[in-house]
């Protein structure tokens, strides 16, 4: 047996792991080949060299540790046995086993997300909510060597753990000989560790955090065929359908939905222009909204073909202000005039339903992310058409039409006008869900009014304070969703926070909550997931009276990737404000860590910054593009004591504007320049 075992192990050992350098199946490869910024940091990148990934561990769930694939025999004996293999970290794709058996029988394949769904059928995906997936079979007539593929049909997009279990007469035994996996996520990369951005810290779990999120967004960029099959399926599951235009496409999750949904994108878009610099696939995503954009009304459907949901005014807002930081990041204008009567027919029909005396969103559309309750003039829609008029006024600059940016604005300053009228709770310090005299206070609409600016200091300070009375250990509780955390939600009030200055409540949330979840053994250690329940279990939603099993939650959404934006443009304070960054900001926010360094890449060239915290001041290195000018907002190293600036060693003591406890200094021309601050 020890013969047979070492032999085996020695055609593991020499089974080939295929070259770096492949796009998915027959895609061509257009992503990057190189990473934009070399360094230390590319070790926290989560996304494996190679497109052809083998499991790293199998699984012991007898002693419950785990063991190196090594030290173990790959065999099953038996009907029923089983082993499982954990490629430790999020996988997606089609797996290939090679094996040798001595009778007939079969050898099943189960996929699950989280180690505590581990077991002969496969976590929830198909949207059925008919229970778990079930398996996938590879069949065998007579003893011998055989292999299996799994058809691309039933590609699996999201996993971690593989469980092989042999169905057959007791004296069968089948010897795993070979599992691997061809990666099916970012298809059109050859190097899928070609990051185009980067962020490093003294504070590792916030690495690991930055990491995580980017690597979410690489599984959720799909090939385009690969969309979730609808009418939904009972028996199994499938991802054969077209999702939109090109070759690969931003989706909300890795096992599913597989489908565009532009509110995920409201988090998702930022995160992957800052990290993977990854645009093609927001493009077509983005494209397939208006290719499907109700031709009469200006609707946009709620979620990309072939889910086609309708029905959701937040949603609808999303795809247009999606549209606006695709060209911020982009400038990509030929995107812009081909869309741009589809996106003024979409602005004409969300406007219209602000037709109440009160000069509030009447919102109809009704559908929205998990939120308990949605519709009349709910606070949170009003947020984001705040957001959606004022991106809007921007687009009318770049789409050349001058008179609808001045439209938009104003339309912008008498919503907030009536928002702060008609929402706000003076008692409690918060804006309420709706205009009526409720008592809910929601996480979302309080989170996005700081980060979008729509109420002053005194109310947007009161507001941050009674968001942190949703908090438990392990995240905040959105009062819209009760018992339920919500990553995506927590997404917006972590920027709410910071776009106030409230480092460290911005830093507390994302460690308790995105550290939670990452440290959490049962969790895929490697992406974020969608959403959990305050007791700590997987169940999002599931107490809300949705019936599905708790298994259907992904654990790898796009919309929960918040800190990684928020990250780079708050902590590190680099963003940039007008296309391509030809404006941008350097803006940072110590907290409390000591050093942080960061960048990403536009078509005009490479934005890095580096900051170092010392005893009696800081230091910041950056390296903007040729031809760029932006605002240097420096913290004052002691509270309300206007600080000595040196930039590039000269003394600057001119044209500093101080607010905040921070000097605002413009440094225009681009280049490299170091700021000294005591
Ligand atoms: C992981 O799941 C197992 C099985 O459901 C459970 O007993 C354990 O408490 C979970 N661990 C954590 C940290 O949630
Ligand atoms: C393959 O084996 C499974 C499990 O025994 C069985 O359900 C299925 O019908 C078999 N398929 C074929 C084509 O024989
Ligand atoms: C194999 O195990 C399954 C599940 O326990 C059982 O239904 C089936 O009858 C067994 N097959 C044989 C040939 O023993
Ligand atoms: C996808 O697979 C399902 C289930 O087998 C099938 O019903 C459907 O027609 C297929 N769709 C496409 C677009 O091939
Ligand atoms: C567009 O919306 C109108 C009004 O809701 C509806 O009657 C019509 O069927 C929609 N058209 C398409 C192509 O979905
Ligand atoms: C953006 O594109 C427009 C039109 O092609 C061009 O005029 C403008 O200079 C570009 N902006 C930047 C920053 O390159
Ligand atoms: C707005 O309300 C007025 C008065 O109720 C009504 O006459 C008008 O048709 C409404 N307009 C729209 C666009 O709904
Ligand atoms: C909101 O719109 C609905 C549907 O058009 C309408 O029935 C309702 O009266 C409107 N509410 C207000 C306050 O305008
Ligand atoms: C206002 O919000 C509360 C809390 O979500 C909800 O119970 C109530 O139905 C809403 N009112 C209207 C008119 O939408
Ligand atoms: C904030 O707005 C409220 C309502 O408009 C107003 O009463 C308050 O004075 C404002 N505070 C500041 C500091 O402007
Ligand atoms: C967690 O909360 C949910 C919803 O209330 C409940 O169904 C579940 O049993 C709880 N689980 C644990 C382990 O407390
Ligand atoms: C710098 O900030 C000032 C004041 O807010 C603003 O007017 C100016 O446009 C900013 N400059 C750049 C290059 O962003």
């Amino acid at each position: 047996m020890a013969g047979i075992l070492h032999i085996l192990l020695s055609v593991l050992a020499l089974i080939p792991y295929s070259l770096a350098g492949k796009c998915w199946k027959d895609t061509s490869c257009s992503g990057p080949t190189a990473s934009g910024f070399q360094g230390p940091w590319e070790e926290n990148i989560y996304a494996p060299a190679s497109r052809t990934v083998r499991p790293k561990i199998l699984l012991d769930l007898e002693s419950n540790s785990a063991a190196y694939a090594k030290s173990n025999a790959p065999v099953l004996h038996g009907n029923g046995s089983r082993l499982v293999f954990d490629f430790g970290l999020e996988v997606g794709g089609v797996v290939t086993l090679h094996y040798t058996t001595t009778g007939s029988g079969a050898i099943g394949l189960a996929f699950t997300e989280a180690k505590n769904w581990i077991g002969k059928w496969s976590d929830s995906s198909n949207g059925a909510f008919e229970g778990p997936d079930g398996a996938l079979y590879a069949n065998f007539s007579v003893a011998g060597e055989g292999s299996y593929t799994m058809p691309e049909k039933e590609l699996r997009g999201g996993f971690r753990y593989l469980t092989v279990f042999l169905i057959s007469s007791d004296n069968v035994d089948a010897w795993i000989q070979d599992v691997s996996l061809e990666l099916a996520f970012q298809p059109t990369w050859s190097n899928l560790r070609a990051y185009q951005g980067y962020f490093h810290s003294n504070d590792k779990l916030l690495n690991r955090i930055w990491y995580a999120g980017a690597y979410t967004l690489q599984t959720n960029a799909v090939p385009v065929s690969t969309g979730r099959q609808v009418p939904m399926i009972e028996d199994g599951w499938a991802n054969n359908c077209t999702l939109g235009p090109g070759d690969t496409i931003l989706v909300d999750g890795a096992k599913r939905d597989r489908a565009v949904w532009p509110g995920d994108m409201g988090i998702a878009l930022p995160s992957s222009f800052v990290s993977t610099g990854d645009l093609q696939s927001v493009k077509n995503a983005l494209q397939v909204m208006y290719n499907t954009q109700n031709k009469s009304t200006g609707a946009f459907d709620e979620s990309g073909p072939p889910l086609s949901q309708k029905g959701s005014d937040t949603y609808h807002m999303w795809s247009m202000i999606g549209t606006y930081n695709y060209m911020l990041f982009t400038n990509d204008t030929d995107f812009l005039e081909r869309n741009w009567e589809g996106y003024k027919a979409a602005m004409d029909y969300i406007y219209e339903k602000v037709n109440y005396s009160s000069g509030l969103l009447n919102v109809t559309g009704t559908r929205d992310w998990a939120r308990w309750q949605q519709g009349y003039n709910n606070s949170e829609a009003q947020m984001i058409l705040h957001h959606t008029l004022r991106t809007g006024a921007h687009l009318a600059t770049w789409a050349g039409d001058k008179a609808l940016t001045n439209t938009y604005h104003s339309r912008a300053d008498k919503l907030e006008v009536a928002i702060n009228k008609y929402c706000w709770d003076e008692d409690y310090g918060a804006f309420k869900d709706n205009a009526t005299s409720t008592t809910l206070h929601p996480q979302d609409a309080n989170s996005m009014a700081l980060l979008y600016g729509i109420t002053n200091r005194t109310r947007a300070s009161r507001i941050s304070t009674q968001l942190t009375k949703n908090w438990t250990p392990i995240g905040a509780v959105a009062p819209e969703l009760p018992e339920n955390i919500s990553p995506f939600i927590s997404s917006f009030e972590i920027q709410g926070h910071l776009a106030i200055r409230q480092t460290s409540r911005a830093l507390d949330l994302i460690r308790r909550s995105w550290g939670w979840y990452l440290n959490n053994p049962n969790g895929t250690q490697s992406t974020m997931i969608e959403g959990y329940l305050q007791n700590g279990t997987f169940g999002y939603r599931s107490s809300r009276g949705y019936s599905y099993d708790a298994s259907y939650v992904s654990h790898s959404h796009g919309w929960s990737s918040g800190p990684t934006s928020a990250l780079t443009n708050y902590i590190l304070g680099l963003s940039i404000t007008s296309p391509l960054g030809l404006t941008w900001k350097i803006a940072p926010q110590f907290g409390d860590l000591r050093s942080v360094e960061g960048g990403f890449v536009t078509s005009l060239g490479k934005f890095q910054t580096t900051w170092n915290r010392r005893e009696d001041g800081y230091t910041i290195h950056f390296s903007v593009p040729k031809g760029t000018r932006g605002n240097v907002t420096l913290p004052f190293v002691e509270e309300f004591k206007k600080p000595s600036i040196k930039i590039d060693g000269v003394d600057v003591d001119r044209g500093v504007l101080y607010s905040d406890d921070t000097a605002t200094v413009t440094v225009s021309g681009g280049g490299v320049h170091k700021v000294v601050v005591h």
